[in-house]
């Protein structure tokens, strides 16, 4: 498999799903469903003809189908309710006929399932009633029972049943991110608070970090057995720890989450913003793919893993708005510098806006699958450490 020898996990457990004992006989990837999709086979390093394309966030607010599903269901409520969660995630597949669907939920599902006093407040974001910032808080977190996985189980039986197929890709928050919204208590701008713990509690912080590791880490299982085909671990804000600060506190966390589904033989994403000093150590966390920011070019992201890790982005979605021209030179400029990558699959390089136009979203799907695989004319194999270090990196 096209990863690097630090990368821990086997090539037996990165195994294709047929080979995998423990899916399910009637798991997409063990019946072949999903296993030659495009984008599988780019997931496990392959080029393919066509690239494949989906888009995160693209079930949503920028879908007016999306907002008639919800009407006045609560954002986590709709999360729980199996019909409609798993009618919200084909939406988009439907619609733009994306390569992917992206299971609905959110990353503080499971902390809620655990018994944790969470809501998703409209235009904030995730709420904390009581937040987490002492031992005694840390030791009263409630375990997640199985049992209360249930919805999620049947609401991805459901999205795969609709979606024959394609693809879904599950998904969960990394220890870092769950655990700032669970520490600040709702959305932070430079995660201080966070910070602080950390370093003024490292054995609270890591007792925290470990309930969040296992929590999102059977979300993220429950969701591989019931028939996902891929899994994304999302560390939006790691972005803003230090390569020291993320090693020392952070990377052994999230490598317990994506240990908890190696496995089961299926892909396993990794993505953050503003990650280009942390691409090789979140590689090494365990992930088989790397999803890449709107702010590092792919072939940069390519060869700073290396040239063997497959990658996932990176328009940028600042340029959704503009014109089209624009857009479309950029998505051009993004393929040729995913044509460095053993596997290339496009994505945006964070979520898309809910203010996006949906047709702007369908035409990029279709421009993608319009343009034939290239043959690379960038280095392909760039050792790491040939190109200028990252902005703050050392
Ligand atoms: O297509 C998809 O990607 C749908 C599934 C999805 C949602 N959240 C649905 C959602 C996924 C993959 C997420 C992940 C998520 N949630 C992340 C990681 C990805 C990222 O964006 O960095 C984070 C940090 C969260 C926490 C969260 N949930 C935020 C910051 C918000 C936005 C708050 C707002 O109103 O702007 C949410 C709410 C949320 N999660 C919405 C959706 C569709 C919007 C809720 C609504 O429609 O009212």
């Amino acid at each position: 498999m096209p990863t690097s020898e630090q990368s821990p996990g086997t090539d037996q457990q990165r195994a294709v799903g047929a080979e995998s004992s423990v899916l399910p006989p009637t798991h997409p990837l063990v019946t072949g469903r999903t296993s030659g999709s495009i984008l599988v086979r780019a997931y496990r390093g392959e080029r393919t003809a066509t690239r494949p394309i989906w888009m995160m966030r693209q079930a949503g607010r920028s879908l007016p189908e999306y907002r008639a599903a919800r009407g006045d269901t609560a954002m986590l409520d709709a999360c729980l309710t199996p019909e409609l969660a798993a009618e919200i995630t084909c939406q988009p597949v439907r619609r733009h006929r994306v390569d992917a669907g992206i299971f609905f939920s959110d990353i503080v599902i499971p902390v809620r399932l655990a018994g944790v006093g969470v809501d998703i407040v409209p235009g904030v974001g995730p709420v904390i009633d009581h937040p987490i910032r002492s031992a005694a808080a840390v030791a009263a977190l409630p375990e997640l029972d199985p049992q209360a996985l249930a919805p999620i189980t049947e609401a991805v039986a459901r999205s795969v049943e609709l979606l024959g197929d394609t693809p879904l890709i599950g998904f969960a928050g990394a220890p870092f991110t769950v655990a700032s919204y669970l520490v600040e208590g709702r959305p932070s701008r430079d995660h201080a608070i966070t910070k602080a713990l950390m370093h003024e509690h490292p054995d609270v912080w890591d007792a925290l970090l470990a309930w969040v590791a296992r929590t999102t880490g059977a979300f993220l299982r429950a969701q591989g057995l019931a028939g996902a085909s891929a899994l994304q671990l999302f560390d939006s804000w790691a972005g803003t720890l230090s390569v020291e600060d993320y090693l020392a506190h952070v990377q052994p966390h999230s490598a317990a989450v994506l240990a908890q589904v190696a496995d089961l033989g299926m892909p396993r994403i990794h993505f953050g913003t503003r990650t280009r000093h942390l691409l090789v150590a979140m590689r090494d966390a365990g992930a088989d793919v790397m999803g890449v920011d709107a702010q590092t070019p792919l072939d940069e992201a390519v060869a700073l893993l290396g040239g063997r890790t497959p990658v996932q982005g990176n328009i940028d979605p600042a340029l959704l708005d503009g014109p089209w021209a624009e857009l479309d030179a950029h998505i051009r400029d993004v393929l040729r510098r995913g044509a460095t990558a053993t596997g290339h699959v496009v994505n945006l390089g964070h979520g898309v806006p809910p203010t996006t136009d949906p047709d702007v979203l369908t035409r990029i799907v279709e421009l993608v699958h319009s343009v034939p695989d290239l043959l690379p004319d960038l280095p392909p194999d760039l050792p790491p450490g040939s190109l200028p270090h990252p902005d703050g990196a050392p």
